[in-house]
């Protein structure tokens, strides 16, 4: 997988792409990242990517030219090497919410290029022109689309053959069967008068497993009814 990300902050996606486990990613190359700052492709003098909004109202608006420039930079070498446009998503509180089936189909992609906006927000323009996904994290706003980038990209990191060891395999975890995951427990046995249910030591793995069934709808049922209707 070949991240690539259009901001205005690289170096806030830099630092938190290498560190844990997508750190650890990116130097055995199981993963890449290219981040892109957008203010290198102004042509204004001041180096503004951003203007009062036509039509007024409050904040600023980011120009389309930077942002075409700098997706135009990459998009000849992505063509080049897999022979089609990449697929390219815009971080926006307007987008579809983001969810662990949306990771697993980005994670099919060979390249994946985030557009992040800031301030009130960008040119429609160049979104009609370039952008192939509108995606949110959420219902509400943040500041910028660092955060939601960095946030897709260590889902869909995870998910990319090598990234996670068998230790940490990612078939069992909440959302993989529309349910959240059961408790776990590890020693001692006994953390302030508090003991670990008994089935677990039982060594019937049958048992576990209708234990651990139980609880994940046990859970499921009463903090997200929402994802078992
Ligand atoms: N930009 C600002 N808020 C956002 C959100 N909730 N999701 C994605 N991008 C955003």
């Amino acid at each position: 997988m070949r991240f690539h990300v259009l901001t205005l902050f690289p170096d806030m996606i830099e630092n938190s792409m290498n560190t844990s486990i997508t750190g650890r990613a990116l130097e055995k190359g199981d993963i890449s990242l290219n981040a892109v700052n957008i203010r290198d492709f102004t042509k204004e003098k001041h180096g503004h990517v951003d203007d009062y909004p036509y039509g007024g109202g409050a904040g600023m608006v980011m120009q389309a030219e930077p942002i075409y420039l700098a997706y135009k930079s990459i998009e000849e070498d992505i063509i080049k090497n897999t022979g089609k446009k990449p697929r390219v998503i815009y971080t926006t509180p307007t987008g579809k919410v983001f969810n662990q089936k949306m990771a697993k189909e980005f994670a099919m992609e060979e390249d994946l290029v985030f557009l992040c906006g800031h301030y009130e927000g960008v040119d429609e323009r160049v979104l009609e022109m370039i952008v192939d996904d509108n995606v949110s994290i959420g219902d509400y706003v943040l500041t910028g689309g660092e955060l939601p980038a960095l946030v897709m990209m260590d889902a869909v990191s995870r998910l990319v053959d090598n990234v996670l060891h068998n230790s940490e395999s990612a078939k069992d975890e909440s959302f993989s069967n529309n349910m959240l995951e059961y408790p776990q427990y590890t020693r001692p046995y006994e953390f302030m008068g508090k003991t670990v249910p008994d089935v677990l030591l039982s060594g019937d793995h049958k048992k576990v497993d209708e234990w651990r069934y139980e609880q994940s709808l046990k859970r499921t049922r009463e903090r997200r009814p929402d994802l078992l209707e």
